[in-house]
């Protein structure tokens, strides 16, 4: 169940961000380019260019450097002074407002004052209480017809699958994660879910338009892209179970061979 004070810990003390900044992660798509212009891109194209752009959680700014392309300002909010000052080294100041933050309000922004906020790999780790202060933060900071694309964790679907594998003997469950018998939980947030995450949403006034279930690491469903808005009205959200997410990474990779950027790893 990860706190704000071990993501503080984790992030801000102990990972080592000093070689890639966050770009390792990308090592299954073959580089950062290829999982930008393959795998994020694609979902978020219709909500860009925006004039101003929210990122919550940027680490070291991974995806700052892509979205800015895109946009006349943006607002970066992250747990870490580590990530904030990196961030604010690397971007400047004539283009980006630095925060950090508290890891579950955006308080700090003028409201009806961001056009399309944007998280990966950072939610995930929030627990429902700080996914629902965020929420109602963007019910108040984003334009009328400002949109939001979320990562965020639905771990809590197989809450009885992970609580079961939590009491096995250490030894066993990782002999059996090692042949990939057995899901990591991959520190998922384990009060969230794809669904109360909708409803957290539309309680406070935003509106659920498209949610996209996919494995992180393993088989099962463990994480969620969400797409919000506050405008209302509109058809019904669109949902998708996308158990062939990590396949596609791996087709992108073996392209990355011939059209990536050469990446170290
Ligand atoms: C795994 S890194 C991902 C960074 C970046 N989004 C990327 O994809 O490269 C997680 C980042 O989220 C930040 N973080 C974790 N929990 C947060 C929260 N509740 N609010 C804001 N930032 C958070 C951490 O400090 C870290 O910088």
């Amino acid at each position: 169940m990860p706190s704000h004070e071990q993501n503080y810990q984790i992030w801000n003390n102990s990972y080592d961000w000093s070689r890639y900044q966050g770009d390792e992660w990308s090592a299954k798509w073959g580089g950062t380019d290829m999982q930008w212009y393959w795998t994020i891109y694609p979902r978020i194209r219709y909500h860009l260019p925006a004039q101003t752009i929210l990122d919550i959680g940027p680490g070291q700014g991974r995806w700052t450097r892509y979205l800015l392309q895109h946009c006349d300002n943006m607002v970066l909010v992250d747990l870490s002074e580590k990530c904030i000052n990196a961030c604010r080294r690397r971007f400047g100041e004539d283009r980006v407002l630095y925060k950090v933050g508290s890891g579950d309000s955006i308080d700090f922004l003028e409201d009806e004052s961001i056009d399309f906020a944007f998280s990966w790999e950072t939610l995930v780790y929030a627990e429902i209480e700080a996914v629902r202060g965020y929420l109602e933060g963007l019910a108040r900071k984003l334009k009328p017809d400002g949109r939001a694309f979320l990562h965020h964790s639905n771990l809590a679907s197989y809450s009885a699958y992970f609580d079961l594998t939590i009491k096995m003997p250490k030894r066993l469950r990782d002999f059996l994660k090692t042949r990939g018998l057995l899901d990591y939980d991959q520190w998922r947030a384990r009060s969230v879910t794809a669904e109360l995450f909708a409803r957290c949403a539309e309680e406070v006034g935003l509106r659920v338009t498209t949610q996209e279930l996919i494995p992180w690491g393993g088989r099962r469903l463990i994480d969620c892209f969400t797409t919000l808005t506050r405008s209302s009205g509109g058809a019904s959200p669109r949902f998708k179970k996308n158990p062939n997410y990590h396949t596609r990474a791996y087709h992108i990779q073996e392209l990355s061979w011939l059209y990536g950027e050469g990446v170290p790893w």
